[in-house]
């Protein structure tokens, strides 16, 4: 390909990427597959590579994140961000409306719309593309998150249609409760420390340094409000429906996100509607905005020093009711953390019963001052896990005993340990505690570790009773007897699961790694290690300082890699797993070879197990080079179905190798 058909595939890529991007993100709608659109992204980040002179500021391959920003950079803004008066008493949302009506006499309609419950960004757009994203700061001064802000989906890089060429838009940035539940299950799974809200979480993502990290936490956004010079509207309401027009995630009217009117009755009805709706949102708002529509009205309208008069927050009180604390449990984990849970007298809070709220470690009850026996204050919003937020201590009764923190661990006794500046209390004895050995196998086979068709909880309480389990190599111990004859087994279910545990065999070694329940070392930190050294000798061997030189690895994990290898037991668990065939050698690694080099290839039509992009990917990782058009050059054409007859033609004509998906697998096979 010459420049021009570089720089030409590149933009097709660019717009191909950013049109399925807005079907997934936006419209609930994909088209593609994840893997055909990672396919698209690969492809464009390669020839970004390649061709650095194309790489352009709004190319979704920057929403891949990757940047490491050492420190934000603080930004002064244009215009300053100013927060908004707010109540929680519905007669004060009449007293605004009622001195809105005196200082003008226009007729006025107002929108309401949520109040989000994330970080407030403003967004500037020159000439359409996002040139800087700057969180709140003082309201004076924000901070620079540009990179961090381009890894959210819902923003688009560049705008489509007839936007301003300078203005900037606001909104607010959030996690959604399903990737919220996600991230603190997976921090459950390695031993980090819970995060305590969606808000927070978003909050401290948004500040983090690498912005691959940023990105794979799938933050989500809505925008309420535009500014700059010469816009073009004369409401907020059709501001907003613009802002939907040139690519931004907007608030769905149909769903009441965003509402109009014109009578304090329509407002309050809006009020009512979310005061209970909320807890069916897959986000965490906080109350609701009323905003007059009129930009002409909201200019009569102004400011006070820190809030316009044109708008006002109501806001929720979150649901709190008070409960018994009847007793205190402690839960052990895999990795051997101790969690304390609250049995509570069952109440209904936010649409369900809650029994049980988990009191995190010691120092949160300590916090609390909390007795068995008080009468607690519970709060939940949205679909948060309940949480334990104070004492009524004008019910402690006498009889009220204080919680004295457990010494030893309740499954096997073994004394607790509890690190230097860290919160959590452990059982150390992690290959022995038998809450430990079944946690252990659990994730082993869990569906992002090994994935062990035929094998559940059930089935490893059931193995380990009889004594065939220890450890996670044992698995592969496993003898057609011991399970068939286990109660609810039969032949069928006996030979999926030996099936199932030798298909495991064929597992990446990031998912191996994964699976072998490294403390503090999850799905992401098994990625970047497995990136990083070749194979699990060079890992299981590399000093503390090589560990810390991968990204993202810090002193906290490269010291558990470090004991993990130092533990004889692991050492004899690892030995048996590299013995039975477990991947332990970098996939990428695996799947490369040199067999095309030298070799250029034309890839055309359409084909039955490979798509385009698959067949160009393997190209590359074979040694190969893809070009887009044929010349004398070129080494093999690669057809498909509807293949055009003028690149048939020309090959021929040529001289050239025509060649079909099959020919092609038995090239690289
Ligand atoms: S309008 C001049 N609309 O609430 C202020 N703010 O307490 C314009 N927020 O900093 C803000 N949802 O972070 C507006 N629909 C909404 C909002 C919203 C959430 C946040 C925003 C702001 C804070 C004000």
């Amino acid at each position: 390909m010459n420049k021009i058909e570089i720089k030409e595939e590149i933009d097709r890529l660019i717009r191909e990427i950013e049109f399925h991007n807005h079907l997934y993100y936006i419209e609930s709608k994909p088209q593609i597959s994840d893997y055909e659109f990672d396919l698209l992204l690969k492809r464009l980040q390669d020839l970004e590579n390649e061709y650095s002179e194309f790489a352009y500021s709004y190319s979704p391959t920057k929403r891949v994140g990757g940047d490491i920003t050492k420190k934000f950079e603080t930004v002064v803004h244009r215009f300053p961000m100013l927060s908004l008066s707010n109540t929680y008493a519905e007669d004060e949302i009449i007293e605004w409306e009622n001195r809105i009506k005196k200082i003008t006499s226009d007729e006025i309609e107002y929108v309401c719309e949520l109040k989000y419950d994330g970080v407030a960004i403003g967004i500037r757009y020159e000439n359409g593309n996002m040139v800087k994203a700057i969180t709140r700061g003082d309201g004076i001064q924000g901070e620079d998150v540009t990179n961090n802000v381009k890894t959210i989906r819902t923003i688009p890089l560049r705008l489509k249609g007839d936007f301003p060429l300078d203005f900037e838009i606001r909104g607010e940035i959030f996690m959604p409760h399903d990737v919220f539940k996600r991230l603190n299950k997976e921090r459950e799974e390695i031993g980090e420390p819970l995060f305590a809200n969606p808000r927070n979480t978003a909050s401290g993502t948004l500040k983090m340094q690498d912005s691959a990290v940023v990105s794979a936490r799938n933050l989500d956004s809505y925008l309420y409000g535009m500014y700059g010079d010469n816009l073009i509207f004369d409401n907020h309401f059709s501001a907003v429906e613009k802002a939907g027009e040139w690519g931004f995630k907007i608030p769905p009217a149909p769903k009441r996100f965003i509402e109009k009117s014109n009578s304090i009755k329509g407002i309050m009805d809006f009020i009512h509607y979310w005061d209970k709706e909320r807890y069916n949102l897959p986000f965490e708002i906080d109350g609701v905005v009323i905003k007059v529509n009129d930009y002409k009205t909201q200019k009569e309208l102004g400011f006070t020093a820190k809030s316009p008069r044109w708008a006002i927050a109501f806001k929720f009180k979150a649901e709190r009711v008070e409960t018994l604390l009847q007793s205190v449990s402690y839960q052990v984990g895999r990795t051997g953390a101790i969690t304390p849970v609250a049995n509570l007298m069952p109440v209904a809070l936010g649409g369900t019963m809650v029994k049980r709220a988990s009191l995190h470690n010691q120092d949160q009850i300590e916090k609390l001052n909390l007795f068995v026996g008080d009468t607690v204050y519970i709060e939940k919003g949205g679909e948060i896990i309940p949480k334990v937020v104070g004492v009524n201590f004008m019910k402690r009764s006498a009889d009220a005993s204080p919680i004295i923190f457990v010494t030893n661990c309740p499954d096997c006794k073994s004394l607790l340990v509890r690190k230097e500046g860290e919160a959590q209390h452990y059982c150390p004895n992690e290959d022995f505690c038998p809450t430990q050995i079944k946690g252990k196998l659990e994730h082993f086979i869990g569906r992002k570790a090994m994935n062990i068709e035929g094998l559940g909880a059930e089935t490893i309480d059931l193995l380990f009773e009889k004594g065939y389990l220890n450890s996670i190599s044992d698995l592969y111990d496993l003898q057609f007897d011991q399970i068939v004859n286990l109660e609810g087994m039969a032949e069928k279910s006996a030979n999926n699961l030996l099936q199932g545990l030798q298909d495991s065999k064929m597992v990446p070694f990031s998912r191996v790694l994964f699976a072998m329940g490294i403390r503090h070392v999850g799905e992401t930190v098994a990625k970047k290690l497995v990136n990083h050294f070749e194979n699990i000798h060079a890992l299981s061997d590399a000093s503390k300082e090589e560990l810390m030189e991968v990204d993202e690895i810090g002193e906290k994990i490269a010291d558990s890699i470090i004991s993990y290898f130092l533990n004889p037991n692991h050492l004899k668990t690892l030995d048996k797993l590299i013995s039975v065939g477990l991947q332990f050698q970098n996939e990428k690694k695996l799947n490369q070879s040199n067999k095309l080099e030298g070799k250029t290839f034309v890839v055309s039509g359409v084909f039955e197990t490979f798509s385009r992009d698959e067949i160009k990917l393997l190209i590359e990782e074979n040694g190969g080079k893809n070009v887009g058009s044929i010349s004398s050059k070129t080494s093999f054409v690669i057809a498909g179905d509807n293949m055009g007859p003028s690149k048939l033609k020309k090959a021929e004509d040529l001289n050239i190798s025509i060649i079909n998906e099959e020919d092609f697998r038995r090239m690289i096979s």
